[in-house]
Parts: C-alpha cells; structure tokens; sequence
C-alpha cells in the first residue's frame, strides 16, 4: 500500500477520537489515504473526476470502501460525512468556478460540526500576483500553493472555522469545522 498523507496519518487518531468515522476522500487519486482509513476502521467514500473512478473500479481495494463516487454525484448526495479529506487536491484545481463547486461539494456532503482536513503544497517564497486576497480574484487557470490565511478567508464564507494547522518543509496541513447553529463540540 503507497505511504498516506503526512497529514491523515498525523491526525486520524485525533479524528477517532472526536469520533469522526464516515469520511469523504475527495480527489481520491490512487486510494492511498482512503485504503489507510479504511485500514483503521474509518467508513470510506472515495470521490475523483470520471476518468480517475473509472481507473479505481478495478483497484481491489475499492471493494473495501463503502462507495466510489464521481464528483458529479457529489451535487445531490448528501452523504452526511464527519470528515472529508482534501489533500493535494484543492491546489491543482485551475478554475474558481471549479474551486467553488469543489467548495460546496464539501460542504454539501458534510454534516455540521464535522471536519474539513487539507493538505496542500506550500512554499512560502511563492509571491503570486499580488496580495493573498487578489490572488483568489485575478490569478485564475495556475496551480499554486496557499497559507493557512488564504485558507481562513476562503473558507470563512462557507461557515468553517480552523481549528489547528502546521507547516512542513514543502506543505501546509488544517483541519477547519463546519460550525453548527448548535454550539460545536
Ligand atoms: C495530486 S492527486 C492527489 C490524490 C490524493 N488526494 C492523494 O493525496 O494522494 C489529485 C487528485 O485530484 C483529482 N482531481 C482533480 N480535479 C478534481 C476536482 N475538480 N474534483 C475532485 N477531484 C479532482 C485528480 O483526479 C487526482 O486524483
């Protein structure tokens, strides 16, 4: 089995321990974090472009996982996830219209209070086009690499609030909750 995220090994005990079994890998790429889960007794739905779930019918792990999805039926699923996973994905996604539809692909499928855990490629001395903020409005159709503040503005419309994040040599690692009207436990 290929080696997890750095990220998912870090924190799946935390997210045991919150008591966050049901999981949406969105961007699932070759089931590397999915199959590590499932391993642990997490309930896994993988979730990729069409071409990339076409490829993981035939992965035979993916009997394992309690679905495969494409990310068109991720619009009307609802699945109700505590936590969905988004690493080294949200960075190689080149258009705002898709960012937003992966943005509220999320927040569709996870259930109030639950968790969203990214890890993306960050290298500090990448500039952009200007200011964080500008570069979300005019530097579309480039993969990049983002701060934890990028992500803290991003994500703050969308009602999620971060919770804890750290940076290694090559990456940066959050974990935002999606606030409830209840108080989050
Ligand atoms: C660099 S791979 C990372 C895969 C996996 N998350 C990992 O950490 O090993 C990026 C994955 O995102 C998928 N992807 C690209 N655009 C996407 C989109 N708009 N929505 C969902 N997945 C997407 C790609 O097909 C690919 O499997």
């Amino acid at each position: 089995m290929s080696t997890p995220a750095t990220s998912v090994v870090r924190y799946s005990r935390f997210f045991s321990l919150r008591k966050a079994r049901t999981v949406l890998d969105y961007g699932a790429g070759t089931l590397r974090n999915a199959m590590y889960l499932a391993g642990q007794g997490f309930t896994v739905y993988a979730a990729d472009v069409p071409e990339q779930v076409k490829v993981l019918r035939s992965h035979p792990g993916a009997a394992t996982l309690a679905g495969l999805l494409e990310v068109g039926d991720l619009v009307g699923s609802r699945l109700g996830a505590d936590l969905v996973l988004c690493t080294y994905v949200f960075n190689i996604i080149l258009t705002r219209a898709q960012r937003k539809l992966y943005l509220d692909n999320i927040v569709a499928n996870l259930r109030p209070g639950g968790y969203l855990l990214i890890e993306v490629n960050s290298r500090r001395e990448e500039i952009g086009c200007g200011s964080a903020f500008q570069h979300y409005h005019c530097c579309d159709d480039k993969a990049r690499s983002y701060t934890h503040d990028e992500f803290d503005r991003l994500l703050l419309p969308y009602n999620f609030q971060r919770i804890c994040h750290y940076y290694s040599t090559h990456a940066l690692a959050a974990i935002y909750q999606l606030r409830s009207e209840k108080a989050v436990t």
